[in-house]
């Protein structure tokens, strides 16, 4: 085979990966245009169809259905590892979320809290599964494993990209309000229009998957034989669910003090491991040195459909040339940013080959970049004294972010790999989701902070999540050359 026929065919990927990015393309769909709408209708007026909570009600909610989210994730990788098998855990998962959204649809109080806990069930069994098929699509050691995680990566992102323009405009804007008074619906409702739409992109992932479903031949097929102990099941499914259930009992008033979990599991792994003379168990102490930077890093950066998301509404000069631009627009700026700049990371990162910076070093840099995003925030806030600021704010703020989110979230993803022992990476995997669970948690304690209404505590509120990521960077470059010692020989 020539030099150029080998490129070609080891360019060409595995078919099901044209699936797997379309399905997970329009799930993303749905949970992003969902979640771009989810705050602003928690926090509008009950007169305008919303739910008329506070601030901080709505920050609390928002962080305990996205951290459920991920936290699901772990029992929705273990069941489908022992039981249902991968193909079938995206399957139901996708129906569940569908019925999710759909339940969201109808303009009920009731249905608005099934509808969050069907998507939060559904996805937990949906997400881990399909990335799993990603990487079953490759034999062992495959070359083409990476680049097909990275385009697997943009149909999230191209998901996440389209949805709120659509369900923005289904739900803000005056154009659909004005055709659903035409056809004799009542505007008040269009929020539920835009949960709709979230649910019409699940139904179509499914239906793809399903039309697609022999293209996978064995990959995520059900257990050999299913090897459910009823021992480990109940250690998985009683520990994430006893851990969800701790979390939300935390915004109990006297049971403040069970957050602090969030801090204690990975402060006690590191202790634990660190000490270990082995080297698979140094590596461990590794991964949850990475599981507080990356907690620490959601935690902040989830803020884009909280505190962000009520900064674009309520704050920014949302009319460019004569046009109101839905707020929820402004949540497609984070994708689109990812779409243009990771085959940039993707291209300056083969250059660099063996010269590329390690991953201690690379956290370093996404935190520094999601800090100054905050920091960028403070003469935005000061701004507000004087009216509605320009969009530019947020357009700098997504890009900086996404800068810092290149930085560190497929860096970490690919870091656990190395890290983990090859029997254990499914479960560090999940170690990995329940740091993003852990940081939406946090995000939605951080989010209640927020005010619009004062200039000066919404800078000290911009300037606290500045000093977060920066000290976290900071303890991290501290920490960075014994961090080195524990990886061993992964960079
Ligand atoms: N945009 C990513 C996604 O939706 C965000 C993410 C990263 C979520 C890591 C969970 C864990 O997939």
């Amino acid at each position: 085979m020539t030099t150029a026929q080998l490129t070609r065919s080891e360019a060409r990927h595995p078919d099901g990966l044209a699936t797997l990015f379309m399905v997970e393309l329009w799930e993303r769909f749905s949970y992003y245009g969902m979640r771009a709408l989810l705050v602003l209708f928690m926090v509008a007026p009950v007169a305008s169809g919303g739910l008329g909570f506070g601030t901080a009600e709505a920050a609390l909610l928002y962080g305990n259905y996205t951290m459920a989210v991920y936290l699901l994730s772990i029992p929705g990788g273990y069941t489908a590892d022992h039981l249902l098998g991968a193909r079938r855990s995206v399957m139901m998962g996708g129906l569940v979320i569908a019925c999710g959204h759909f339940a969201m649809a109808v303009p009920n109080d009731a249905s608005f809290y099934v509808g969050l806990v069907l998507i939060a069930l559904g996805t937990g069994l949906f997400k881990p599964n399909i990335s799993a098929m990603v990487g079953g699509l490759y034999p062992p050691g495959d070359a083409r494993r990476d680049a097909g995680f990275s385009i697997f990566y943009m149909g999230i992102n191209i998901g996440g990209l389209a949805a709120p323009f659509v369900t923005g405009f289904l739900a803000q804007s005056a154009i659909f309000k004005s055709w659903l008074v035409a056809w004799g619906f009542d505007p008040v409702h269009s929020w539920h229009w835009g949960f709709a739409a979230a649910g019409v992109g699940m139904t179509l992932s499914i239906g793809l998957f399903y039309l697609r479903l022999a293209q996978f031949g064995s990959v995520g097929g059900p257990p050999s034989q299913p090897s459910l102990s009823v021992r480990s099941a109940i250690t998985v499914v009683g520990g994430s669910g006893g851990l969800l259930a701790a979390l939300l009992a935390s915004d109990q008033p006297g049971l403040e003090w069970l957050r602090y979990v969030v801090v204690a599991i990975p402060v006690i792994a590191i202790a634990l491991f660190a000490r270990r003379e082995d080297l698979e168990q140094r590596r461990m102490a590794a991964v949850f040195v990475f599981f507080i930077a990356a907690m620490i890093f959601w935690a902040a950066f989830e803020q884009a459909g909280l505190s962000i998301a009520l900064f674009a509404d309520q704050l920014t000069n949302n009319h460019v040339l004569g046009f109101h631009v839905p707020s929820a627009w402004y949540q497609s700026l984070n994708p689109m940013f990812v779409i243009l700049l990771a085959p940039l990371f993707a291209v300056v990162w083969s250059r660099l080959g063996q010269r590329q910076p390690s991953t201690p070093v690379k956290f370093v840099l996404g935190l520094f970049f999601l800090s100054l995003s905050f920091l960028l925030m403070v003469p935005a806030a000061q701004a507000t004294l004087s009216g509605r600021v320009s969009p530019l704010w947020l357009v700098g703020l997504f890009l900086l972010q996404t800068i810092g989110e290149l930085f560190l979230s497929p860096v970490g993803l690919s870091a656990m790999t190395k890290l983990a022992p090859a029997r254990m990476v499914g479960i560090i995997l999940g170690i990995w989701f329940l740091a993003a669970a852990f940081g939406n948690k946090l995000a939605g304690l951080l989010g209640a902070g927020f005010a619009s209404g004062d200039a000066g505590t919404l800078s000290s509120f911009f300037l606290s999540l500045f000093g977060l990521t920066a000290a976290t960077a900071l303890g991290l470059v501290a920490l960075t050359p014994w961090l080195k010692r524990l990886m061993g020989d992964v960079r």
